[in-house]
Formats: structure tokens, C-alpha cells, sequence
């Protein structure tokens, strides 16, 4: 039996990287998963990949900084799976590495859109059900930006702190009605937005400074959200859990004679 069985997992951004690998997992492991993406090509991809798989996934067009694509979609997964147990606010954004003086208004008013008002929305709309059923469980995507500073990474790193304390606030608030809230920090996991999987030989600097001298997959973030998800975490709960390779514990002592392996 799977860890997940009988659970209904939404998954935002699931048509690529961090997403769909947690999607295929999650599904893997027995839960009925509504993919949610703004692409729909990658979110159909990642329902097949489910369906060949032998797990049960449907997908929801929306873009998580629309308030009422986020109804819809929570409105959609209960109407399909009948009820919401664990929300994974994952859909990101990037931009290029930008000087705050540098970062125009657009940019940074689209990346705290998506990033941090995605994950309150998701959250509003998904805690009444979640109230009504008597449990659930919402993880969200912040990033090793929102740890510790990164030049040319404003934008980004202040809306993924701002992930880190809304988990905080929000586990607070509904400890007490069996909602636990926690967030997940990656490094640089090879997907289409690391810097890694776009230019590996031009990689800036602070990005190669990870401990363990590689980039991970996105497997080795789904991993770590199904911890989350699953009963293995039951008394765990305003966390930010790290996956970022030593990334953020300090500066490396000296380079290891071959890469740490996964
Ligand atoms: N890749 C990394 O190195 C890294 C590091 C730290 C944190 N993260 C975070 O991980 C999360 C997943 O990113 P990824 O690396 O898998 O990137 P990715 O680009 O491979 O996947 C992101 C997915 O989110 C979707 N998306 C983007 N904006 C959306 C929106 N407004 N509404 C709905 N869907 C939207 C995209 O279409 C895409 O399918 C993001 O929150 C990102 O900030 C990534």
C-alpha cells in the first residue's frame, strides 16, 4: 500500500521539473492528483505520464496569480477526486539575474504575483475545504533565495522569504485544526528554470558553491515532499525544510576530491 493511498493531491506548476516529478510520485505512491499548470502541453504530458504509469491524474488549466483560476481549480479537484488533502503550491518564476537598482517594476511586481501571492491564493482557497473535511496538509515551494542573500536575485529571494513566513503564520493558525503548512527549499535542481540546465559551462559563481558539488534532480525534491505529505511528517508542521546540497549551511571548507552522490 502506498503511502498516499486514498489521498487527493493538486499540484501547482505540475507540467514541468519540481512539479511533475512530485505528481509522478505522489501518483506512484497511491494518490489521485490534479495537475495544475498554465501550459496545458506539459500539464497533459504529465497526466499521461501518470495514466501509462497506472495512477489516476486529471489537469487544470490556471495561472496560480489569478484569484479565480485558483477557485476553479480547487472547485475542480474536489468535483473530480471529491475532496482536497494535500496542496502543493508549486508554480515559480525566475527572471535573469538583475542589480535591484537594475530590476524593473514590471519584473519584480510579476515574480511576487506568482511566487508569493500564488501561494496565498492557492492556500485561501484551498484551507476552507480543508476546514470542512477536518484535515490537510499545503507544502509550497520557497527556494535556498529565500535563506540566505544572492546577488541579482531580489525579486526572487524576497518573494520566496515571504513563502517561508507565510508557512509560519499559517501552520500557526491552523495547527489547532489539523492543517499542517511547510515549506520546501531547494538549491539548484536541473529543471528548465536552473541556471545549470540552461548553461551548464556558464554557471554564475554562488551557484557552483553548493557542498556537494552537483545540482540535483527534481526527484530529490518530490522525495522530500512526500515526506511532507505523507503521515511519516504527522507531527511536523511551520517548517522549511532545505534540499539544497549544503548550499546554505556555510561556505564549503575545501572542493571534494569527486561529487557526493544521490
Ligand atoms: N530549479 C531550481 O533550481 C529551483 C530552485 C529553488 C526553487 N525552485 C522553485 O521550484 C518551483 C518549481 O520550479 P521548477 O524548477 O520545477 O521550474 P520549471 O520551470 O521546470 O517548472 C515550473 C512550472 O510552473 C509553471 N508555472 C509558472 N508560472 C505559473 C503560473 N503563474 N500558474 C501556473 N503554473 C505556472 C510552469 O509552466 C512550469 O510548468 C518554483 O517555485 C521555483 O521557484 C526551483
Amino acid at each position: 500500500m502506498g503511502r498516499l493511498e486514498g489521498k487527493v493531491a493538486l499540484i501547482t506548476g505540475a507540467g514541468a521539473g519540481i512539479g511533475r516529478a512530485t505528481a509522478l510520485l505522489f501518483a506512484e505512491e497511491g494518490a489521485k492528483v490534479m495537475v495544475a499548470d498554465f501550459v496545458p502541453a506539459g500539464g497533459h504530458e504529465t497526466v499521461k505520464m501518470i495514466k501509462e504509469a497506472g495512477g489516476q491524474a486529471a489537469f487544470v488549466e490556471a495561472d496560480v496569480s489569478k484569484s479565480a483560476d485558483v477557485q476553479r481549480m480547487v472547485n475542480l479537484t474536489v468535483d473530480t477526486f471529491g475532496r482536497l488533502d494535500i496542496l502543493f503550491n508549486n508554480a515559480g518564476i525566475q527572471s535573469k539575474f538583475m542589480m535591484t537598482a537594475d530590476t524593473p517594476e514590471e519584473a519584480w511586481d510579476r515574480i511576487f504575483a506568482t511566487n508569493i501571492k500564488g501561494v496565498f491564493l492557492g492556500s485561501k482557497h484551498a484551507i476552507p475545504v480543508m476546514l470542512q473535511q477536518g484535515s490537510g496538509v499545503i507544502i509550497s515551494t520557497a527556494s535556498a533565495a529565500g535563506v540566505i542573500g544572492l546577488p541579482g536575485t531580489g525579486a526572487y529571494g524576497a518573494s520566496k522569504a515571504g513563502i517561508i513566513s507565510l508557512t509560519r503564520t499559517m501552520a500557526l493558525e491552523y495547527a489547532d485544526r489539523n492543517i499542517r503548512v511547510n515549506c520546501i527549499s531547494p538549491g539548484t535542481i536541473m529543471t528548465s528554470m536552473s541556471p545549470g540546465a540552461i548553461d551548464p559551462e556558464n554557471v554564475p559563481p554562488f551557484h557552483q558553491s553548493q557542498a556537494m558539488r552537483r545540482f540535483a534532480q527534481p526527484g530529490e525534491v518530490a522525495t522530500v515532499a512526500l515526506y511532507l505529505a505523507s503521515n511519516d511528517s504527522s507531527f511536523v508542521t511551520g517548517t522549511n525544510t532545505v534540499v539544497d546540497g549544503g548550499y546554505t549551511a556555510g561556505v564549503p571548507k575545501q572542493k571534494p576530491k569527486k561529487p557526493a552522490t544521490g
